[in-house]
């Protein structure tokens, strides 16, 4: 059995990771502020310390004791980092530089592995798809710019401190817990919800958008495979399935799932929305032998049944 810190853990996805690790037999300290998370996602037999990512004093102590990190506190929002920019900017890229550092020295003066949540948002606008981790970055947001700065760091901490990373760059993850409410919140979510509702939905553009849609189930036995396999050095992979789905595919299931037709209420497309965004899921296939293999249906129906409760 092993401890572990979970950073941002009471969201949507580090609460389905902190769910697994205990499942699994190991302790779990989380730490997040509740900007976005909900005490609701804490698990029970998780120890929350409630604190802010980028505060040394509050890293180090959810910190003590723990044999490695998940570094998922974020501020997980395109949108936000546009409106927030430099205190979006403040988390995202301060409070992974403060893991880091914090991580160096924790365990005894040695350091202990932090795996962290990149973004596909680093590769900003590309068309060649599907997109390798080779790929130039080009983000196009200050999000997408502070994840990428999280990879740099993360480079710093291992080939400076000897602090193992591995960061993935997540493509568009969804599932159960993932917002509704939020405006900032994945399609899915949003849709889902509206759908099993008999709600209108909005769609931006043409709806020919694609995306590559990744269920959380999918992301967290990667991020614990990472954790298994004891990095060494400082290793990016992307988090995808390499499938591709536009928006107006994934309503045509979600109404086949609900089986109810809702209204589509066509808005102009948003200024620097991102055309197709396809991920190579090959470099993190051959590293942990391990595929994201829950299918869109699968997926979606879990949402549902989740969204409808
Ligand atoms: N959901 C996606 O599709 C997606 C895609 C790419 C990357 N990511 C990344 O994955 C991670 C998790 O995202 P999520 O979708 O679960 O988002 P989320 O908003 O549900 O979770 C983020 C958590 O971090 C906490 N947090 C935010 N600022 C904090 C701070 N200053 N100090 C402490 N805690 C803080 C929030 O309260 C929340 O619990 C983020 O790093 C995000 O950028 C998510």
């Amino acid at each position: 059995m092993a401890h572990y810190l979970v950073t941002g853990g009471c969201g949507f996805i580090g609460s389905h990771l902190a769910d697994a690790l205990l499942g699994d037999g190991h302790a779990v300290t989380i730490l997040d502020d509740l900007s976005t998370g909900r005490l609701e996602n804490k698990p029970a037999r998780a120890e929350l310390v409630v604190g802010d990512v980028a505060d040394a004093d509050a890293v180090r102590h959810a910190m003590d004791g723990v044999d490695g990190v998940f570094h998922l506190a974020a501020v997980a929002s395109v949108q936000r980092s546009k409106e927030l920019w430099a205190e979006t900017h403040r988390t995202n890229v301060g409070g992974a530089v403060t893991v880091f550092e914090v991580a160096r020295t924790i365990r005894d003066g040695a350091s202990v592995p932090v795996i962290y949540a990149s973004s596909a948002a680093v590769y900003g606008d590309n068309p060649n798809t599907p997109l390798g981790e080779d790929c130039v970055p080009q983000p196009r947001s200050a999000y997408g710019v502070d994840k990428l700065g999280c990879e740099l760091h993360a480079r710093v901490a291992w080939e400076i401190h000897n602090v193992p990373t591995v960061g993935f760059r997540f493509f568009n993850v969804y599932g159960p817990r993932q917002d509704p409410l939020s405006p900032y919140s994945g399609v899915i979510s949003i849709f889902a919800r509206r759908v099993a509702r008999g709600e209108e939905v909005e769609i931006h553009g043409d709806g020919e958008q694609v995306r590559d849609f990744v269920y959380v189930g999918d992301v967290v036995r990667f991020l614990m495979a990472s954790m298994r396999k004891r990095p060494q050095g400082a290793a990016v992979y992307n988090l995808c399935t390499g499938r591709p789905t536009s928006i107006l595919m994934l309503l045509d299931v979600l109404q086949e799932l609900c089986g109810k037709k809702a209204r589509r209420l066509h808005r102009t497309a948003r200024p620097g929305d991102i055309r197709v965004s396809i991920g190579d899921p090959a470099k993190a296939r051959a590293a942990y032998g391990l595929t994201c293999r829950t299918g869109l249906l699968e997926g979606l129906g879990a949402t549902v049944s989740w969204a409808v409760l």
